[in-house]
């Protein structure tokens, strides 16, 4: 757990506050981020927690799963800022330094040996989904979202239960910067950090957070609430303003197509008979069906069309499936997937390619009128 309890910082010769009066609590294992104009003191109220900046006032704790609860202004702060990972604004890595000892930095300050840093950068270049040649690089030699990866990898590195995230995808095309926003919440899932992640994209900041810290200019808390919370109900025209006029389409963020999805859809064998398979569709009065193998792994889609009058087997007359969306894609990005291929259907698969379900446009309408129908009852309650 984070807990902010009313703290400001003034910098010297400043007449207002960089961060005003703030009190929050992060509660262990969230995603909590931080969001707001340039300038209303994001990356102030960070370095507040991890030292390099000293409040003018208040008090930060930081607690473990034991209920052990510490007050950083009472701890080492060099001890204290190697029990934290930092990822910075603009990533920030050696440049002359490996990939390795990028990532080994803080193991190295620690004492580690070399055979166990090499180990750990090892495992995370992998679950960065990065090559281990990589490890042997100079920083230079990767491309913008590789670099942003490492950043993260070297701020996960020694495993530390808190992590300040500083705009840590700020760095990349918006593609790229989805992509990685995924694979972090995925990795997430498994590792279960307390995070502080700033940024000041208010549509990061409702896909990433568990909650949200909306700060306006002279570091004063606008609302502090769920990502549902905030879309709902925002607490003041500040709030609404900043999360924009397209709040229900915002609220595609929140859901997954897991919780949307068909887990059940009607499927055909790759090596069903086409006989067998012309009578599912007529059956289920479908145009088309998806095919698997005998381990759900997808194989393609068949059309009616395509199969009526012939003999054979499936797969000698379906079309290679193009697009699939994998298991724990949010609704907007799933939706967005669909226009560009212009699929109405789509499979939804784990990362083996196996299927687990099936989505389609009119599933994803209606997740999102039952959550304003929701979020409408929260708001009268
Ligand atoms: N070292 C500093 N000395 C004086 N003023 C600072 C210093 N660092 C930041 N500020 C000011 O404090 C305010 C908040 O800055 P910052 O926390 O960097 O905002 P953000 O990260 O939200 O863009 C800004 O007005 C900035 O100019
Ligand atoms: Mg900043």
């Amino acid at each position: 757990m984070i807990k902010f309890e009313n703290v400001t910082k003034i910098y010297p010769r400043m007449s207002s506050p960089a961060v005003d009066d703030l009190s929050f609590t992060v509660p262990t294992g969230e995603i909590c981020t931080i969001v707001g104009p340039s300038g209303c003191g994001k990356t102030t109220a960070m370095k507040l927690v991890n030292r390099l900046i000293e409040p003018t006032d208040g008090n930060i704790y930081l607690s473990d799963e034991r209920g052990e609860t510490r007050n950083v202004l009472e701890m080492d702060p060099i001890v204290l800022r190697r029990s934290i990972g930092y990822v910075i604004q603009q990533i920030g890595l050696f440049p002359h330094r490996t990939i390795l000892e990028n990532i080994g930095t803080v193991p190295q300050m620690l004492g580690w040996g070399e055979a166990r840093i090499r180990r750990r950068a090892g495992e995370l270049v992998e679950m960065m989904n990065m090559p281990l040649e990589f490890l042997d690089r100079y920083p230079h030699e990767l491309s913008g979202g590789q670099r942003q990866r490492i950043g993260v990898a070297r701020g996960v590195a020694v495993d530390p239960p808190v992590m300040l995230m500083d705009e840590p995808f700020g760095a990349v095309d918006p593609i790229n910067r989805n992509i990685l926003q995924n694979e972090f919440l995925r990795l997430q899932q498994e590792i279960k950090k307390t995070i502080l992640f700033v940024t000041h994209d208010i549509d990061e900041a409702i896909k990433m957070g568990d909650r949200i810290c909306i700060l306006n200019v002279g570091g004063k808390l606008e609302q502090f609430d769920s990502p549902a919370n905030i879309l709902a109900h925002p607490a003041n025209e500040f709030v609404e303003d900043f999360v924009g006029a397209d709040r229900a389409l915002k609220r595609l963020n929140l859901i997954r197509v897991d919780e949307v999805m068909d887990a059940h859809p009607p499927l055909l064998q790759a090596t069903q008979s086409v006989e067998q398979a012309v009578g599912l569709m007529g059956e289920q009065g479908l145009r088309f069906m998806y095919v698997i193998d005998a381990d759900r792994t997808l194989k393609g889609y068949a059309r009616l069309k395509d199969l009526q009058g012939q003999t054979g087997w499936v797969d000698e007359f379906m079309e290679p499936a193009a697009t699939a969306i994998l298991l724990g894609t949010n609704l907007k990005d799933a939706l967005s997937e669909m226009l560009v291929v212009d699929y109405a259907n789509v499979c939804v698969v784990d990362t083996q390619n196996r299927v687990r379900g099936l989505v389609n446009t009119e599933m994803i309408h209606e997740a999102v009128v039952e959550s304003s129908a929701a979020a409408d009852e929260v708001g009268e309650a």
